[in-house]
């Protein structure tokens, strides 16, 4: 019998509770989704913000957790301030970005946002642990889970934390970005976990002014890599100058449309993301086949 099991040890005792925990915890959510890369920069925190908010826009109840924990942008991205609450029973309340869109990062647990975070491998670890056992989540579909770049502690934390993620890979169009999505890719196979597919971000740039686009780091590689490394492709989504913007000012562009051809592409993304997670379409799908300029 292991320490674990030992009914005698405390330690164990509170491990064995953890564990259960845990396990209660993700039992009552839907589909776990971790955003990874290669690379930083590729926009990962993005895909990943944006695919919540587009989740949620159909209706469905998703958690967003930022394991990003030297590097958190997902509440500057979503304008979200302040440190968040605690229940009587001391367990965290995520922010609610909406009704549907509960957010969960690093940064607000901090006092100051440019605190540097120094941990090691065990501590993250245990902080990873915590943001799935001990936050209010409630039932969710979809729990969508920003990582840092490369296949280090924080991935490999999630994998042993929750064993059913699926991993949505981020990758930029040109051949130096691509190398590093078969690093993440040899990664999921290395620890088992599903890949659900690979999404091409910045792909192609759109004109502001005109909406044209030119494909300013290439186009087609993440297709063409997903199709050589046996993965699904999930779509590509456009470099948008205005995606720049309002990640600075905290407006998502999804609550903001101004016919930038990037939120057609965020939708199209997500639909292939919930049909892959073999989900019935929700009934907000319907939102995707009213056009404005057909009513059909
Ligand atoms: N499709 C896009 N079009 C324009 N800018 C983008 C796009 N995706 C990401 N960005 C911008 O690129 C920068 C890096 O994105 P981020 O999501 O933080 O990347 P990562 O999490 O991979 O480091 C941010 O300023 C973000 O607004
Ligand atoms: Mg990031
Ligand atoms: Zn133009």
């Amino acid at each position: 019998m292991s320490s674990s099991e030992n009914p005698q040890c405390g330690h164990g005792r509170q491990q064995g509770e953890d564990n259960a925990r845990i396990r209660e915890q993700l039992g009552r959510i839907g589909h776990k989704l971790l955003v990874m890369s290669g690379k930083g920069g590729v926009g990962k925190s993005s895909v990943a913000a944006y695919l919540a908010l587009s989740l949620a826009k159909l209706g469905n109840r998703v958690g967003l957790l930022d394991v990003d924990l030297h590097g958190p942008s997902i509440p500057r991205m979503l304008g979200l301030e302040g440190v968040f609450g605690f229940t009587p029973e001391k367990r965290m309340l995520p922010h609610a970005y909406s009704d549907r869109l509960h957010v969960i990062s690093i940064e607000c647990l901090l006092e100051d946002r440019d605190t540097a975070v120094i941990w090691r491998g065990p501590v993250k670890h245990g902080v990873i642990q915590q943001f799935i056992s001990d936050v209010e989540w409630g039932d969710l579909d979809f729990l969508v889970i920003d990582s840092p770049p490369g296949t280090g502690d924080e991935p490999l934390s999630i994998v042993q934390t929750v064993p059913d993620a699926k991993a949505v890979i981020v990758t930029t169009p040109q051949e130096i970005a691509l190398a590093d999505v078969r690093k993440s890719i040899n990664f999921c196979k290395q620890v088992r976990m599903e890949v659900l597919g690979l999404v091409e971000n910045m792909s192609g740039f759109i004109c502001p002014h005109c909406n044209t686009e030119t494909p300013l780091l290439g186009k087609g590689g993440g297709a063409r890599t997903a199709n050589q490394m046996g993965i699904h492709f999930l779509g590509s989504l456009p470099f948008d100058p205005r995606m720049v913007l309002a990640g600075d000012a905290g407006k998502p562009l999804l609550e903001n449309p101004d016919g930038s051809p990037i939120i057609s592409a965020v939708e199209r993304f997500t639909t292939e993301v919930v049909t892959r997670c073999g989900k019935a379409p929700g009934p907000s799908l319907k939102m995707f086949s009213s056009c404005p300029g057909c009513a059909s």
